[in-house]
């Protein structure tokens, strides 16, 4: 199989087989078995969160569990306002439109989405100028469910049009090393012991790490050892790719020193960082900093970023001197 199709294979399809986000999951079930019993669309869903602990995943068990058809885009892919425009008139009654990434729409297709959500209605307009008018269009009901990394980037306008908004937090490592054990099932992966759970402390709470951090594993099981991943090869693995008992990897530990070595630790601006080290910003702010934030090792001060003293004792550097 394809990598690609492996990891969709990896994914939970309905509720009963989705592990963690308990709270989400609960509420969840909730609002899809009103909206079946009341025969209407479920109310519009925005998920946030860190990237990886299963936006896309959730919204394609949502569309499932109601038994309607999804569509997949993202807020980039929509360039123009017709663009939303085909995608909106081609959903079917009770369908989800996923948008990922939905705090980088452009505000003209925003303005579009306004009143599709609240009204099920597309404003067009027709002409230019004074004899220009607008001509509604009724749309199908239907759930649209954003995903965003970044839900403080979204408009108040769009925010509050969503009925239902859920924040995804990282998971705990035992829910983790059951989304292992599930997925070394299914990839037909021996294991023994508790190779799982070594593997699920150092997977930043994220189950896409887990997944690939598992695949990585079995290679080395594979390739050097007997085919079986024992806790003592998962943890030989893990070392020989640079995945420290955190989870922090080759980028985290070279963001961190960085800014040890050359700012004192700082406090010191993102794009600094950024260009320090060679990293998007976005990237640092979305996939690097959140984790760093969740295990204490960073924070965020209103002069930049600040590395803490529990990093350096991770790190095993010595503190700066007082100034
Ligand atoms: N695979 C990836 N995320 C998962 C989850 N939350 N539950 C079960 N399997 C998963």
């Amino acid at each position: 199989m394809e990598d690609q199709a492996v990891e969709f294979s990896l994914r939970p399809r309905y509720l009963s087989e989705y592990i963690g986000q308990s709270q989400v999951k609960e509420n969840l079930k909730v609002f899809i078995e009103a909206a079946k019993l009341r025969k209407e669309a479920l109310d519009h869903v925005l998920l946030y969160g860190p990237p990886g602990l299963g936006k896309t995943t959730l919204s394609n068990i949502i569309a499932s569990e109601l038994g309607v058809n999804l569509r997949t885009t993202s807020g980039p892919a929509i360039e123009r306002p017709g663009d939303l425009a085909a995608l909106l008139t081609n959903l079917q009654e009770g369908d989800v439109l996923f948008i990922d990434e939905i705090h980088r729409l452009h505000r003209s297709v925003e303005e579009v989405l306004y009143p599709a959500m609240e009204d099920f209605a597309l404003d067009i307009m027709i002409g230019k100028g004074p004899s220009a008018r607008s001509v509604r269009l009724e749309l199908p009901p239907f759930t649209l469910i954003g995903a965003t990394t970044r839900a403080g980037l979204l408009s108040a306008p769009l925010r509050d049009r969503f009925g239902v908004v859920s924040r995804l937090e990282y998971y705990q490592t035992d829910e983790l090393a059951f989304i292992i054990a599930r997925s070394a099932e299914i990839l037909g992966i021996g294991m023994v012991g508790d190779a799982a759970t070594e593997i699920a402390l150092r997977a930043r709470g994220t189950p896409r790490i887990a997944n690939r951090l598992l695949k990585r594993v079995r290679d080395f099981a594979q390739v050097r050892g007997s085919g079986i991943i024992t806790p003592e090869l998962a943890e030989q693995a893990l070392g020989l790719i640079q995945v420290d008992p955190l989870g922090l990897d080759r980028i985290d530990h070279k963001m961190l020193q960085a800014m040890i070595a050359n700012y004192r630790g700082g406090p010191v601006g993102l794009d600094t960082i950024a260009a320090t080290i060679g990293e998007e910003s976005q990237t640092i702010e979305d996939v690097y900093e959140p984790y760093l934030m969740q295990i204490g090792f960073l924070q965020r001060t209103p002069r930049g970023r600040l590395v803490t003293q529990l990093a350096y004792k991770h790190l095993g550097l010595p503190l700066p001197d007082a100034e």
